[in-house]
């Protein structure tokens, strides 16, 4: 079975005292949990004062990148041995802001993510397409190659517990979300075409989760979705009362 996941990006958002707010507020609204897992990633550093508000409480921590190379000299970068270290559980990785704004291609989103797992944490992998390919009817053929430039390199065994987040760029921050009926065709293509790569079993088991203007009032649509074991929130993520809202929309089984 797929336990469900509900992860919140809070992306570049808030000063300190807002993420420390906004963990307080969580930790009421979401004291205790049943049948979902519920994951915060707020930026690398407020990753250590969302700590002790969340103690306690079943809400994991997240980050929203990591390095792709051990400890060392890699300016600016966070190895996953460090956010391993300060207890993060989970790793946004290949989001399409990374991927638009950063230029992160296959091969270093690859390698980040064998970073993530030889350090134990749960990547989170996104893929999607944009307006311009899904209008020119190449979303399926987007995404496929996508998730097989990751698979290419680090093999099928290499994604281990790792989830993969469908994405639609359209549907990013713009209020416009996927229907429900797309993101189900969308998240059944991923599924069949991870059955090919690391077999029927595998891609079963694995956890797809929506992300595009997930908000309360179309959570519930989205993720009654066979298909769709979760979401990745964006903006509904910076309000503790909406973003428990769409945890408890999460159907109970
Ligand atoms: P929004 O929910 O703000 O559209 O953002 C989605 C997202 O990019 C989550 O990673």
């Amino acid at each position: 079975m797929r336990t469900p996941l509900i992860a919140g990006n809070w992306k570049m958002n808030g000063l300190r005292s807002d993420a420390v707010r906004l963990a307080d507020e969580l930790a009421r609204h979401l004291p205790d949990l049943h049948g979902v897992e519920v994951v915060v990633c707020p930026p690398f550093v407020h990753l250590e004062a969302v700590k002790q508000p969340l103690t306690g409480t079943a809400i994991a921590i997240g980050a929203q990148n990591c390095a792709d190379a051990a400890l060392g000299a890699r300016t600016g970068e966070v190895a996953a041995e460090m956010l391993a270290d300060l207890g993060v559980r989970h790793v946004i990785l290949g989001h399409s802001e990374r991927r638009e704004y950063y230029a992160e291609d296959d091969r270093v989103i690859a390698a980040r993510y064998q970073r993530a797992m030889a350090s134990g944490l749960v990547p989170i992998l996104c893929v999607g397409e944009t307006l311009e390919q899904r209008d020119a009817g190449r979303s399926e053929a987007i995404v496929e190659a996508q998730i097989r430039g990751i698979t290419d390199l680090i093999g099928a065994d290499g994604l281990g517990a790792g989830v993969i987040a469908y994405e639609p760029v359209w549907a990013i921050g713009t209020g416009r979300t996927a229907s429900a009926e797309q993101a189900q065709s969308m998240h059944r293509f991923i599924r069949e075409c991870l059955a090919t790569i690391e077999g029927h079993d595998g891609a079963a088991e694995r956890r797809l989760l929506y992300g595009g203007s997930m908000k309360p009032d179309n959570a519930a649509k989205l993720l009654a979705m066979e298909d769709v074991d979760g979401g990745l929130v964006g903006g509904a993520s910076l309000n503790a009362e909406g973003f428990a809202a769409i945890c408890a929309a999460v159907p109970r089984g």
